[in-house]
């Protein structure tokens, strides 16, 4: 007696091929599923004589993916501020540190907005880790991404006063600049220093073009968003082909600050990035250290350049 669920050897092939048709139907279905839970609605709101706004979470459509220290907590603060964005908190971490919890977790993490708003996120360790841009393509193929950079150079010095501030701040050691980043025996540059490592754009940007098309990611030139951020922020929006919202009077340099703080109305007070952001770099960096590092930097620098198809100010010696 044959038992349900197996085959005589005359049915086989048939029977094979409706395994398999379950199987597919299955994988369809969990799909379907998956795409169902990964953007169900979380509340309805209904302002006073307004038509109800469906508010839900979904995983992002903008991805920042660096670089550390050249400006994107203050890109991503901006860009926050458009009506059409909405920015998840802090610095996600999902395709680097969280990818086994799965896009269930990614998407605790985004913020609710209405389903014509894009969402974004930024974790500036992106960049850097090559794992990440394979899995940034099998999440999405039409993800926008964003990479701002500036000056490598001062990426390195900014990069060291941030070290340096943690150490201040936990009263330990701090040792000078060169200690980190040049080799103790003949002075070369350190090659396995992060500090260094980061301002390397060519090899991380190499590894995202790998995996997506340059039309795919804009670069921002972080130095041009310190000293005119709404010029960068307008490059911006054209690229994500959104409406231009951002306008002059919204930018106000803060003298104290040293740094463009921002508002809405000209009536409100300018809400400015946090102590940690526009630290004040040392002084007392040698010319040979910066010279030093300009020229390691240079050939990554031009490559990069010309790889992101740029001309930015630190481009050309
Ligand atoms: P410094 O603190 O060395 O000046 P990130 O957010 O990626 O860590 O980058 C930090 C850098 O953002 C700061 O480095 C600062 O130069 C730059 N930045 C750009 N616009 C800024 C702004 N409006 N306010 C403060 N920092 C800003």
């Amino acid at each position: 007696m044959k038992g349900e669920g197996t085959c005589s050897k005359g049915v086989r092939r048939s029977c094979l091929s409706g395994l398999v048709g379950g199987i597919i139907l299955t994988i369809v279905a969990l799909y379907l599923y998956n795409s169902y839970r990964l953007r169900v609605p979380q509340r309805t709101e209904t302002l006073s004589g307004m038509p109800s706004v469906r508010i839900s979470k979904h995983l992002p459509d903008i991805i920042i993916i660096g670089a550390k220290k050249c400006g994107t907590k203050a890109l991503i603060t901006v860009l926050g501020r458009h009506p059409k964005i909405k920015a998840a908190k802090g610095e996600v971490h999902f395709f680097d540190r969280n990818y086994s919890k799965g896009l269930k977790w990614y998407l605790t993490r985004m913020p609710l907005g209405t389903d014509d708003q894009l969402v974004i996120e930024k974790t500036p360790s992106y960049f850097v880790t090559p794992k990440v841009p394979q899995r940034v393509s099998n999440f999405s193929k039409t993800v926008k991404l964003l990479l701002i950079v500036r000056d490598p150079v001062v990426r390195v010095i900014s990069h060291f006063t941030q070290i340096d501030s943690k150490k201040a701040y936990k009263k330990l050691p701090r040792p000078k600049i060169e200690r980190i980043i040049f080799n103790n025996k003949d002075g070369t540059v350190k090659l396995g220093s992060n500090a260094i490592e980061v301002s390397q754009y060519d090899v991380h940007f190499q590894q995202w073009l790998n995996v997506f098309p340059k039309e795919q990611i804009f670069v921002v030139d972080g130095d041009g968003f310190i000293s005119n951020p709404l010029k960068e922020v307008v490059k911006v929006e054209q690229f994500l082909n959104i409406e231009s919202f951002f306008k002059e009077d919204m930018f106000v340099f803060n003298k104290e600050k040293g740094f463009y703080c921002w508002r809405e109305h000209e009536d409100q007070e300018e809400e400015c990035l946090g102590d940690s952001k526009g630290r004040p770099h040392p002084n007392n960096i040698s010319s040979d250290t910066t010279d030093k590092l300009k020229t390691f930097f240079q050939p990554h620098t031009k490559k990069f350049c010309s790889l992101a198809n740029v001309n930015f100010s630190w481009c050309t010696p």
